[in-house]
């Protein structure tokens, strides 16, 4: 395992080792707490855009397996502005056994992985968010103690977080439906990525414009906000399409009755999902960002724990 960029870069067999040590450390975490197994290594944290849970969670994890974390926010290093991505790369390498970046275009993820001589790990971008996924995985894992026949529904944009949760959940063998208006499909290559993953997971994959359809038979009912971080301009348009695809009750009652509802927050609450169905009986929201921790452990314990 040398980078953590794309869930597509996995086999399913790398994605359960990176979840059984998660449970592992989990485990051990509220057992007492965990080996300093990272003790002198020091992450650096990359931000071109805001965040609470992946900072905060990097951050911490770091601390707990003996390690450090350093941030470094949107204001200060000027990916590719002031400074190349790959001159970012080469300098960060020097000072940090790993670099964990949230960026605005995917390519610079790409290229900060191909100058570094210490793995990147890709903390959200344009096109993907696979420690996201990796989370959702494990939390289904941990709900349902499979992945295997379960259907995952996702209702919205078809976003970075549709695009990695589509990779994981596939590859792990559960069915996979999405339902975005009309104009907001998952992009081609990203498609092309999933019925990859899903031919390898052996599962069907649903694409539609009917939120009903897509969340009928469920195990899993996902949504993610309607306008991503570096889309605020297109917010008003958005607004205008997207509401027969938010998630409230009505909705979540054509999906399983033992189905969960999972968000990667930050959430527009009255918008994509609503209050109601965000705090009620059915939803993992706080587990599962509560498992950004974890599931994170398990990712860095086996890249820089080397
Ligand atoms: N889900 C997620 O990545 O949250 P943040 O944007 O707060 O990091
Ligand atoms: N799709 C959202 C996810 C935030 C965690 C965004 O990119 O802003």
């Amino acid at each position: 395992m040398e980078h953590f960029l794309d869930i597509s870069g996995f086999s399913a067999g790398e994605l359960w080792q990176i979840m059984h040590k998660a449970k592992e450390l989990k485990d051990e975490y509220f057992a007492g707490g965990n080996k300093p197994i990272l003790k002198g290594k020091i992450l650096g944290m990359i931000f071109q855009k805001p965040s609470l849970r992946t900072r905060v969670s990097f951050e911490v994890g770091m601390l707990h397996l003996g390690g450090e974390a350093l941030y470094l926010s949107p204001a200060e290093i000027g990916l590719g502005k002031r400074e190349s991505v790959a001159d970012v790369a080469r300098v960060m390498s020097g000072y940090v056994h790993g670099i964990m970046a949230r960026v605005f275009d995917h390519e610079h993820i790409l290229e900060l992985a191909k100058y570094s001589s210490v793995p990147v790990i890709n903390g959200l971008s344009d096109y993907s968010h696979p420690c996201q996924a990796l989370t959702d995985v494990f939390t289904i894992w941990e709900h349902f103690g499979r992945l295997e026949g379960l259907k995952v529904a996702f209702v919205g944009d078809g976003n970075n977080v549709a695009n990695s949760l589509a990779i994981a959940a596939t590859k792990l063998g559960a069915h996979f439906s999405i339902a975005t208006p009309p104009g907001y499909e998952l992009p081609e290559q990203a498609m092309a990525e999933i019925r990859q993953a899903a031919a390898e997971g052996g599962v069907d994959v649903t694409v539609t414009h009917d939120p009903v359809e897509a969340v009928s038979g469920a195990d899993v009912i996902y949504t993610d906000v309607w306008t991503s971080m570096g889309q605020e301009e297109e917010r008003e348009q958005r607004l205008k399409v997207f509401p027969p695809y938010q998630v409230n009750s009505e909705l979540v009652a054509k999906a399983k009755p033992e189905a969960i509802v999972m968000h990667c927050l930050p959430a527009h609450r009255g918008e994509e999902i609503t209050d109601d169905v965000a705090d009620g009986p059915q939803s993992l929201l706080f587990p599962q960002a509560h498992n950004r921790l974890h599931a994170q452990k398990g990712l860095l314990a086996l890249l820089l724990g080397k």
